[in-house]
């Protein structure tokens, strides 16, 4: 990568009234990430050296959610939305200390692609003061215009300043740039308001810079890649576009989807090779997969390891916490929370496993329970290696349950079992031969005397 140092300037100032929310627009996530936080991960691909966030006036929220996503980005405040140029301006002292390279992103443009910012950068790199990312979108409409001129661009013409002519060109602004940090602050003092919006126009710096003699030029990205996200429609939009990507990926790093557009990653989601994802499976933030694992179809995971040849699912809930360790099996109708299920156990049907440890090779029968609340405060079960715990029991925690041990089906098991030991937690059984026929004869008189009697 080039030794050029690199401010990102992110430009969040916006209300998104659109959204119709609460929440500013930029902190609306895709993959579980806020899409300015997308957008600060792109600048850093790309190689940026310091962030600078511009918020608006009161953007408490999105500064505070910054220290989070973005903790090393500086955040500058515009007071007053007058456009841009001016936007870009609050950031006027981060420019100042002297970058070769200025990235000029928008917040709320999550989909960018840190190859497009590098291939700018490049491009000052070879010379040029100003690069413009341009797209071509379905409809140019609302867009500024490249207005080129024997081969260079002299200008962005906003849609709203356009004359009929150029409103035709179908080449528009993605609104991202690159400048040459040397030129930047002379060609962004230079910016006016005498426009239709009577806003300080970022673009108009094209023509400031064509007109000194300075180099522009424009380079191309997909429509995808520069997609909005102005209200909830795009917000799906994105993250379907988001979500492909990523399941591309993931395939080309050797796993297999077999129903790729049924897979939810978030934007941490680590998979290994080899790994198999069956249709509809949900992966939270924090989930690592680790090679030859399966994850079989509806299951929800999140905040868990999935270890080496472990198996998960089909319809297996993984909640913050589990630990899957190489051949575990967690099964259907499972649920596992802050738990470590050790080498090859098995926890296979019907079960919740909380705030425990599963030892190795231990198996788990249907309908076990770790019993780990009791409405104010968590308890630990400790269940040992090779332990057999039999069917439909109740592990109430705190629990110890020594290795090797045999817990009878049925037991609700409240002390500790040491090592190699049976345990019964349950009433013994009573068996009475004939009663059942003598019950069933007794019930039925009882029955038909009533119908009788309702009759008469
Ligand atoms: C801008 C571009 C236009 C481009 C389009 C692509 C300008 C003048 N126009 O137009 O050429 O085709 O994006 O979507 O740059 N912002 C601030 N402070 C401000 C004004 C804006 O932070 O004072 C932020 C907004 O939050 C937003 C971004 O800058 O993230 C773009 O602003 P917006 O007003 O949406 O510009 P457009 O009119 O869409
Ligand atoms: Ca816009």
């Amino acid at each position: 990568m080039t030794s050029r140092t690199c401010l990102s300037i992110i430009l969040a100032a916006g209300e998104g009234t659109r959204m119709k929310s609460s929440q500013a627009k930029v902190l609306h996530k895709i993959a579980g990430l806020p899409l300015v936080a997308h957008v600060a991960k792109a600048s850093e691909a790309a190689g940026s050296d310091a962030v600078a966030l511009v918020v608006g006036h009161g953007g408490d929220e999105v500064r505070k959610a910054a220290e989070g996503f973005a903790p090393r980005a500086e955040v500058v405040e515009q007071k007053e939305r007058l456009g841009t140029a001016h936007a870009v301006l609050a950031a006027r002292q981060a420019i100042a200390r002297g970058y070769d390279d200025l990235l000029i992103m928008f917040g709320d443009t999550p989909l960018v692609e840190a190859e497009s910012l590098a291939k700018a950068r490049g491009m000052l790199a070879d010379g040029a003061a100003v690069v413009v990312i341009g797209f071509r979108p379905p409809s140019p409409a609302g867009y500024g215009r490249l207005i080129e001129r024997d081969g260079r661009l002299v200008a962005i013409r906003e849609d709203k300043d356009c004359t009929d002519e150029e409103r035709k060109i179908g080449f528009c602004n993605a609104g991202l740039m690159a400048i040459s940090g040397k030129d930047a602050l002379k060609l962004l003092d230079q910016v006016g308001n005498s426009n239709a919006k009577g806003e300080f126009y970022l673009t108009d710096i094209v023509e400031i810079a064509d007109k000194a003699g300075l180099k522009v030029v424009a380079t191309e990205a997909s429509f995808e890649s520069v997609l909005g996200i102005n209200n909830r429609a795009e917000l799906a939009e994105g993250e379907a576009i988001w979500q492909k990507r990523r399941r591309h990926r993931a395939m080309l790093e050797g796993a297999t989807l077999i129903a790729p557009e049924t897979v939810y990653f978030s934007h941490d989601t680590q998979i290994g090779a080899d790994v198999t994802v069956e249709p509809s499976v949900w992966f939270g933030p924090g989930v690592k997969v680790a090679d030859g694992a399966v994850i079989h179809a509806f299951s929800h995971l999140e905040g868990a390891d999935v270890g080496p040849r472990a198996e998960v699912g089909p319809f297996a809930r993984l909640r913050p916490g589990a630990d899957l360790r190489e051949k575990a099996k967690v099964g259907n109708f499972c649920e596992v929370k802050k738990a470590t299920v050790e080498k090859g156990a098995k926890v296979n049907h019907l079960t919740y496993i909380g705030d425990a440890r599963v030892g190795a090779g231990a198996n788990i029968g249907a309908g076990t329970i770790t019993c780990n609340y009791d409405g104010y405060s968590k308890f630990f079960t400790d269940i040992g290696e090779g332990a057999f715990v039999g069917s439909n029991t109740s592990l109430v925690a705190p629990i110890v349950i020594g290795a090797r041990s045999y817990i009878a089906s049925g037991s609700v098991i409240t002390d500790e079992v040491p090592e190699d030991s049976l345990a019964f937690g349950r009433a013994r059984q009573k068996t009475l031969p004939g009663k059942g026929k003598e019950l069933r004869e007794r019930f039925a008189d009882a029955a038909a005397a009533k119908k009788k009697s309702a009759a008469e």
